[in-house]
């Protein structure tokens, strides 16, 4: 079952995040040699992955994924990669091992198949953040889940920016080793009672797929 921990200090809540990622990523380096860091966009994770960019993880046996992406060009400002990767910095970009992110390719299918062919069996750990309908990746509530497949192609609501979407599908992210879901502010909190009270299934509220995951985090910084 997944836990949960709330904060109202923005660093203990950082802290909280960076050390529950980076102690899965030195167990699973112990274990295997190597792992994996799949990371989601949005407003909400990027104090987070900076200050993941000053730890002393081995990130040379460390493969970057990204967790789901708008079908638009990388210098639109609704990329996630781009922000995702100046958040980390270079000088871990240039460490890790390699990077599996999708790209404004030819078609929504020919960034999936590259990906796909990019990714580890499972990922090691998968950072989602969550949207007030529930959705975790780029998986929204009616849309596939993109099940026996490693990625999807998705469609966000109207009330979105970029309804184009690409997409870890949720066999893949339930694969991970550990999952640690991070949310920011009150306005959250209706969905968290949601998503704690299970008030509806996984096609309605994508979030509710990660409660049974054996290893889920969720560290929530909450205004006061
Ligand atoms: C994206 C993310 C998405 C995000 C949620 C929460 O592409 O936007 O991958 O799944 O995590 O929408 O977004 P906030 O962090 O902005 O609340």
């Amino acid at each position: 079952m997944a836990i949960i921990r709330t904060y109202t200090d923005e660093q203990d809540w950082i802290a909280a995040s960076v050390q529950a990622i980076t102690g899965s990523l030195e167990q699973d380096i112990r274990d295997n040699d190597a792992s994996s860091l799949a990371l989601s966009g949005g407003s909400t994770p990027y104090p987070i992955y900076q200050q993941l960019g000053t730890e002393p993880v081995l990130w040379e046996q460390v493969s970057l994924i990204s967790v789901d992406e708008r079908f638009v060009p990388a210098d639109d400002p609704e990329y996630n990669w781009a922000k995702i990767v100046s958040a980390l910095g270079e000088e871990l970009i240039a460490r890790v091992k390699r990077t599996c992110a999708f790209t404004y390719a030819a078609s929504r299918e020919e960034s999936l198949r590259v990906v796909e062919d990019c990714l580890p069996d499972r990922p090691g750990i998968v950072v989602l953040g969550m949207g007030t309908d529930g959705h975790i990746a780029s998986l929204f509530p009616g849309q596939p889940f993109g099940d026996n497949r490693t990625v999807v192609a998705t469609t966000a609501p109207d009330s979105y920016e970029t309804q184009e979407r690409m997409s870890l599908s949720a066999d893949y992210i339930l694969s991970a080793q550990k999952i640690v879901l991070l949310l920011k502010g009150d306005s959250k909190a209706n969905a968290v009672d949601i998503l704690m009270d299970q008030e509806y299934p996984a096609e309605q509220f994508p979030a509710t797929l990660i409660l049974d995951h054996p290893d889920c985090e969720i560290h929530w910084l909450r205004e006061g």
